[in-house]
């Protein structure tokens, strides 16, 4: 039944699917040009090109003969496109063995991206590699005169992704929380985001810029696990700040056609319609925060 109702959608979206351009919907070969070791499971690869890719949007990554799979992008200046990655899988591992100089397939940018005014302030929460496409958001908003505080949670120190890199941008105000307190706050990058919106909420229009000693949020930007997101959805929504959450659902053609990652009951395609959803759409998403689907759109519960 699934699959019949993804097939119609694919046929009445096929209208919107044609808007993306048909060099994007094709893979192109991009050489490594530089590789880092993140973490011991996790590495940057900066490919020697740009795919004019926006903060949020994510590209299929390929290997032919492997896999193909979605990542989000890391950083894209016009000159060059960078990926941030968990070898967790057949794909990823094999991906990690790649050197400088290999070529690797690349279709995108697909989806959505996070939206802002300039001068505004933005709070960033980014779990795992969430870290990389936030750091990428970070320098693009700072640029248009936005302030932020990015608040960059792990499991421990050692897991910690993008520090230095957001630590060098101005006006970015830097919270960490590891979950075992071996740096900054003991706990999960949540509940500092909590402590923020608490300790300064959104004053009414009129008073906003008011006598407050903190600035009063704007937006919130969140890439991360599920469940993090799922937090972070019920206490902007309580604190009635706007956010901006990047959901992640199993993707295949990553330009609306196989109707892989609709989300029920909307039956949006995560891959059009998202990543970046913002939360008066999320709340909206019954399976959000619940459940995704395989390969094969059996469902599995987020534990
Ligand atoms: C929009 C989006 C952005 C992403 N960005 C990043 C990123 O920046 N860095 C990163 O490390 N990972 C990212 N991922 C997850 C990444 O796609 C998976 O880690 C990767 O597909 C694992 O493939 P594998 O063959 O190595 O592992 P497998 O053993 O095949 O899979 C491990 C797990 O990865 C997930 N997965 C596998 N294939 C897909 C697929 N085609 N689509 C979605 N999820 C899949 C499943 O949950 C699976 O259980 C992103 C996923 C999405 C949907
Ligand atoms: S419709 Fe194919 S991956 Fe989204």
């Amino acid at each position: 039944m699934r699959s019949i109702v993804n097939f119609q959608l694919s046929i009445f979206n096929y209208t919107r699917v044609v808007s993306i351009p048909l060099q994007s919907r094709l893979p192109r070969t991009y050489r490594i040009k530089e590789i880092k070791q993140e973490t011991e499971m996790v590495r940057t690869y900066t490919f020697d090109g740009s795919l004019g890719a926006r903060p949020g949007q994510f590209v299929m990554v390929w290997l032919p003969g492997v896999d193909e799979v979605p990542m989000s992008v890391a950083f894209d200046d016009g000159a060059v496109t960078k990926i941030t990655f968990f070898a967790v899988g057949d794909m990823t591992d094999e991906l990690a063995r790649a050197s400088v100089g290999d070529l690797i397939g690349l279709r995108g940018p697909f989806g959505t991206f996070y939206e802002w005014q300039p001068g505004q302030h933005i709070v960033l929460v980014a779990g795992g590699y969430g870290a990389a496409p936030m750091y990428f958001v970070a320098k693009e908003t700072v640029g248009h005169g936005c302030t932020l505080e990015v608040i960059v949670g792990a499991r421990g120190k050692e897991h910690l992704l993008y520090l230095e890199e957001l630590e060098s941008l101005p006006h970015v105000s830097l919270h960490i929380a590891t979950n075992d307190g071996s740096v900054g706050y003991k706990g999960y990058n949540v509940d500092v985001l909590e402590k923020l919106l608490a300790s300064c909420p959104v004053p009414p229009d009129s008073a906003r810029g008011g006598k407050k000693k903190c600035l009063p949020v704007d937006q919130v930007f969140a890439c991360g696990p599920e469940r993090m997101l799922k937090r972070v959805s019920e206490i902007t929504a309580h604190y009635s700040v706007p956010s901006q959450l990047s959901l992640e659902r199993y993707m295949k053609c990553g330009y609306g056609l196989c109707g892989n990652c609709t989300v029920d009951p909307l039956g949006i395609r995560l891959c059009v319609e998202g990543p970046v959803v913002k939360n008066d759409l999320c709340v909206q998403i019954t399976e959000f925060g619940r459940y995704h689907r395989d390969a094969l759109g059996k469902k599995t519960m987020f534990s």
